[in-house]
């Protein structure tokens, strides 16, 4: 059991968190939000993430978890610093390390005794090293630390699964001291024989930006592979699912759609390219993946375009706003600029989501309007359109959602209904990469 401070309560700190207090250790998720600890401390979870109040609740009452907003001594009670801020995109598509840098600072002044500061955040190949020299910089000649990365691979909407159940947990360390701490740290993982890499710091920093971006480049590469199939006449599941047989392919990552979303895989592609470019190194096909994106949302527009060429005055009705389903996450969702492109195009829209509502609109569209179920987004519709794979979308009673709509127009960017249901009742229908079967 280790004593451990967790900076930053987002989806990765407060996962993070309470996981590693689930594994035994003494855990405080500090924040300098007051509000989001005193919610905490009330037994309120300020996010969506499912299984996350049940995680929280068990070590809150076990002892094993608390929060606070007092970072400082949280850190000099604390001997494992995970930090967990943000690094939002900057302006060039670099991370930007402000967060990170601000909490390293108030960790040098409160090096009462020997501490590993663990980078959990995604951050950019190198920074371990800049917050040794910060850290160093900033504390006595005569204070011990340790750096550490151990980056995370969590899913919105699965993300406490993913914490307790990790296919491998990654350790960038340059001490053996630190090396053994961390491993204690995560102990009941290694006796579930969860796969360890325990690297240097750079390798570690390297590995998470390596697996968001071959993942983004997966989805790119299916979704064109799904364009084509339209044209031809293909099935682009079963060619998938075919490719996925094959075990150096896996079929992971290869469901075709409005194209990826979300707060990493658009941010993380962008920051591999900068941190490329200031070494001289060409990403050029994480750079093709990422316009691939940018493309996917315009090809669904134009399948919409193609069932209603002229959308001036057309209701069209957008089930699902998440980037993806379980989570009430909007940024960098598809549904943003699929929702321009329509308002643009003179569309009047009307838009549900099981829980991504309100932030649509505090972030995205103040005037979006939203309705509170599927039947009053699309009465009296001409067209609708899926964005997210929402479980209660993929049950849609087609045969009823017909009688409601003005014109049978269905564009399923997900992929999720029955081709021969929308056969059946004879709607006009396209989806992603097997319109034709
Ligand atoms: C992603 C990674 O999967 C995590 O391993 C990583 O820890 C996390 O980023 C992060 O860096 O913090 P997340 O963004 O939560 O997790 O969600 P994913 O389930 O990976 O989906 C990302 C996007 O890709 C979504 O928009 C999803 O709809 C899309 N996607 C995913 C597809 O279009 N097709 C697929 O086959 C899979």
């Amino acid at each position: 059991m280790r004593k451990i401070c967790v900076i930053g309560t987002g989806y990765v700190g407060l996962v993070s968190g309470a996981g590693l207090a689930d594994f035994g250790n003494e855990v405080i998720c500090s924040d300098i939000d007051h509000e989001k600890i005193e919610m905490l401390n009330n037994g309120e979870i300020p996010i969506f993430e499912p299984g996350l109040k049940e995680l929280v609740d068990r070590n809150v009452t076990a002892g094993r978890l608390t929060f606070s907003a007092d970072i400082e001594s949280s850190i000099l009670n604390s001997e494992v610093i995970f930090i967990a801020v943000g690094t939002p995109m900057g302006d060039k598509g670099e991370a930007d390390l402000r967060a990170v840098e601000s909490v390293a600072t108030t960790i040098s002044s409160n090096l009462n005794s020997y501490k590993i500061i663990c980078t959990k955040s995604t951050v950019p190949v190198g920074t371990g090293s800049h917050l040794q020299k910060l850290i160093r910089s900033q504390c006595d000649a005569d204070k011990e630390f340790d750096i550490v990365s151990n980056p995370e691979f969590l899913r919105e909407g699965s993300a406490v699964k993913d914490f307790l159940l990790p296919d491998r947990v990654i350790l960038g360390v340059n001490s053996d001291r630190a090396e053994t701490i961390m491993r204690d740290v995560y102990r009941p993982l290694f006796i579930n024989e969860t796969p360890l890499v325990v690297t240097n710091i750079p390798s570690s920093e390297m590995i998470k930006y390596a697996s968001n971006a071959f993942l983004a480049v997966k989805i790119s590469f299916i979704n064109e592979m799904a364009n084509l199939s339209d044209k031809v006449g293909a099935d682009v599941h079963t060619i998938a699912r075919a490719m996925g047989l094959d075990g150096r392919i896996s079929p992971k990552y290869l469901h075709p759609g409005p194209g990826y979303g979300g707060s990493c895989f658009p941010k993380d592609t962008e920051a591999l390219v900068h941190t490329g470019e200031q070494y001289g190194v060409q990403f050029q096909v994480v750079k093709a993946a990422i316009e691939a994106n940018k493309t996917q949302r315009h090809v669904i527009l134009e399948k919409v375009q193609d069932l209603l060429p002229d959308l001036n005055g057309k209701i069209v009705a957008v089930l699902g706003l998440a980037f993806k389903a379980n989570t009430d996450d909007v940024r960098d969702t598809p549904a943003i600029e699929i929702i321009r492109g329509l308002v643009d195009a003179g569309a009047d829209v009307r838009a549900f989501d099981p829980i991504a509502a309100e932030n649509m609109k505090k972030y995205y569209y103040s005037d979006l309007d939203t309705r509170d179920s599927v039947v009053e987004t699309v009465d009296g519709a001409d067209l609708v359109i899926i964005l997210t794979d929402w479980n209660e979308l993929r049950g849609l009673s087609l045969e009823d959602l017909k009688k409601r709509l003005r014109t049978p127009n269905i564009v399923d960017a997900r992929n999720i209904l029955s081709i021969d249901q929308l056969k059946t009742f004879g709607f006009n229908y396209r989806n992603v990469g097997r319109s034709r079967i």
